[in-house]
């Protein structure tokens, strides 16, 4: 009896045990499964310096432009701001050259702008994550000018040889070379060297312990100096077979997957995580250039102790035609396949890992013209259903300046325009094999890098406000209407948009670490899609098109909250409880 009861008592405090164990285990496992981290709720927003502020009149944007700007940065809502490379270069690729890693480049400033940049930025919760580009240095680099010297040199080994009478070494393709060949012969030392981008960017050769210090130590000293992560240029390209096999058929299409998988890379992503990034509080995010959703955990599941977060080319890559160099299917990009891609990318980091979300950056033309529809009509409605995908993902997002404006692309008509050295050298190589240089021109206005690059518009002053002097890029002429004195006036501009969305996101941790659950994909105009958090659910309804256009949705809404809306008059509730949206709306509901 008293044991029967006994165990009674134990089995009902074993269950109550269980039980209250089971709801700590759900906050638990909730916990676990999301690890929460500044990093993952932050949003990034990205500045190419050279086209943000000018302060001193040369035409170039500089640190003490962006010093001048920071409450403005400030106001938007963003935690943290990539910048791209500003230490010391020749410019042939935009600083994605670099000639010292521990240098700011003289155009943009001195070190002690740079110390007041960080500071004045902490003083203002706002962090920032510098581009660490080690895949190559600028021909121009200490380093380099060393290792060409001669076969002896103590730096020969810093960068990949190849001599010559070892006969021509296996191909490889080069994205910024004007004959797309990464080999250059340098009579000098009669060697070829290898250069995946353009003759004047050498790949630094990782396989050499020495040059891997180097560039640790450079991390080093800007972390020590307070930076909070780093951004990493084509990182999964650095690791080489340096017996340089010829490549098999599967890569020559596909060349780039290639370059992304070496063969010691993850054993010096960990070896970087354990001598540098593990010692500080920062955020890491790889440039995922041919790197597949199968692979990315490799990278980014913190068991590994690599990188935190990876951006990939899935997104950027759609609507393009496969195996040409940057063609615009003429169909357009398929909203079917845009949900399928972004839907497994979430898949993939359900358990592990966290995803990143962008639709622009430097290397892309503006998001606007290439997702949206840059019209006068629609240009501001599709901004804001554009900025409203990206800001209800569960990954973190990496908004690219001038985006918060609806920026669009400059579309230049001369070669003469553009300052991008990939397409000036595509231009010459069509050129030099005789191709069609209209086509490519008239091609260039939708895909080239330049449309990303123009000048920030401030205000509609000449120059859109951006430099008292000649600008390095030509001011995109709708500056006029499209700049920031003007949609801070506004309030149902696309920059008040952006500001509320941020808030939104931040009130709303669902949107940040809630369930992703995609519904109708089948549907061409719509994306839909839930987000789940401790019961708490938002629907989702993005209008990718000019028409009106309804979902396929059973979700009773009746007592349904709207949250947001991007039109300036909310909807008609009878429209909404059909899902039937105008053209280019976007609306969140939480039900
Ligand atoms: C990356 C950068 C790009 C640069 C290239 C070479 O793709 O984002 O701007 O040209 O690497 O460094
Ligand atoms: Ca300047």
């Amino acid at each position: 009896m008293i044991n029967k009861y006994f165990y009674g008592i134990l089995f009902s405090v074993v269950t109550l045990i269980s039980v209250a164990g089971c709801q700590t285990n759900k906050k638990q496992s909730y916990m676990d499964k999301n690890n929460p981290t500044w990093w993952k709720e932050a949003v990034v927003y990205q500045i190419y310096p050279r086209s943000f502020k000018d302060s001193n009149g040369d035409g170039v944007g500089d640190l003490k432009g962006i010093i001048s700007k920071l409450d403005y940065i400030q106001s938007l809502g963003v935690d943290v701001v990539w910048l791209n490379p500003i230490f010391d270069s020749p410019n042939n690729d935009n600083g994605y050259d670099i000639s010292d890693y521990t240098k700011i480049m003289q155009e943009f400033g001195t070190m002690d702008d740079f110390n007041t940049l960080l500071e004045e930025m902490h003083q203002r919760d706002l962090k920032l994550v510098l581009d660490l580009v080690a895949n190559h240095s600028s021909s121009e680099h200490e380093w380099f000018k060393q290792s060409r010297s001669s076969r002896d040199n103590p730096y020969r080994n810093y960068y990949h040889w190849w001599p010559a009478e070892k006969g021509k070494p296996a191909e490889r393709w080069s994205f910024f070379d004007v004959n797309s060949n990464a080999w250059k012969y340098d009579s000098l030392t009669n060697a070829y060297y290898l250069h995946y981008f353009a003759v004047s960017q050498p790949d630094l050769n990782w396989e050499n312990p020495k040059v891997r210090m180097e560039i640790y130590n450079a991390m080093r000293f800007w972390l020590n100096k307070g930076i909070d992560g780093f951004r990493m240029d084509v990182i999964p390209f650095i690791s080489k077979d340096t017996s340089f096999p010829v490549l098999s058929e599967k890569y020559h299409g596909d060349f780039v997957h290639f370059y992304a998988n070496g063969p010691h890379l993850h054993e010096y992503l960990q070896e970087m995580n354990k001598e540098v990034l593990s010692k500080y509080d920062i955020m890491t995010v790889a440039e995922g250039a041919g790197v597949n959703s199968d692979e990315v955990l490799n990278y980014i599941d913190s068991e590994r102790k690599e990188l935190n977060m990876l951006y990939h080319f899935d997104g950027a890559k759609l609507g393009l035609i496969p195996g040409e160099r940057k063609k615009l299917d003429p169909n357009g990009v398929s909203l079917i396949e845009f949900k399928k891609v972004y839907s497994k990318w979430d898949s993939v980091t359900k358990e592990k890992g966290w995803g990143t979300i962008y639709l622009g950056n430097h290397d892309l033309p503006r998001m606007v013209s290439r997702y949206g529809d840059d019209s006068l009509q629609y240009r501001a409605l599709s901004s804001k259903m554009l900025t409203t995908f990206l800001m209800t993902m569960r990954a973190t997002p990496f908004y690219y300046f001038g985006d918060e404006l609806g920026m669009t692309n400059i579309k230049f008509n001369k070669i003469d325009d553009y300052q991008d050295i990939e397409t000036i050298n595509w231009y010459k190589h069509l050129q030099e094999t005789g191709g069609d240089l209209n086509d490519f021109l008239e091609m260039e206005k939708w895909v080239g890098r330049d449309n990303g690059r123009t000048p920030f518009q401030w205000d509609n002053t000449e120059n859109g406000g951006f430099t008292s002097g000649k600008p390095w890029l030509k001011v995109n002429s709708n500056f006029k209407t499209i700049n920031v004195v003007a949609e801070e006036q506004n309030p149902n501009s696309v920059l008040n948009y952006f500001k509320k969305i941020i808030r939104i996101r931040k009130e709303n941790l669902v949107l940040v670490y809630g369930d992703y659950t995609l519904y109708d994909l089948e549907n061409p105009d719509i994306y839909a899609y839930t987000r789940e958090l401790d019961g708490i659910r938002q629907l989702i309804l993005l209008n990718f098109t000019s028409h009106k256009a309804s979902a396929n949705l059973s979700f009773d809404i009746a007592d349904a909250k709207l949250v947001i809306d991007n039109y300036d008059n909310t909807p008609n509730l009878d429209d909404l409880k059909n899902f039937s949206l105008r053209p280019y709306e976007a609306v969140i509901i939480e039900f």
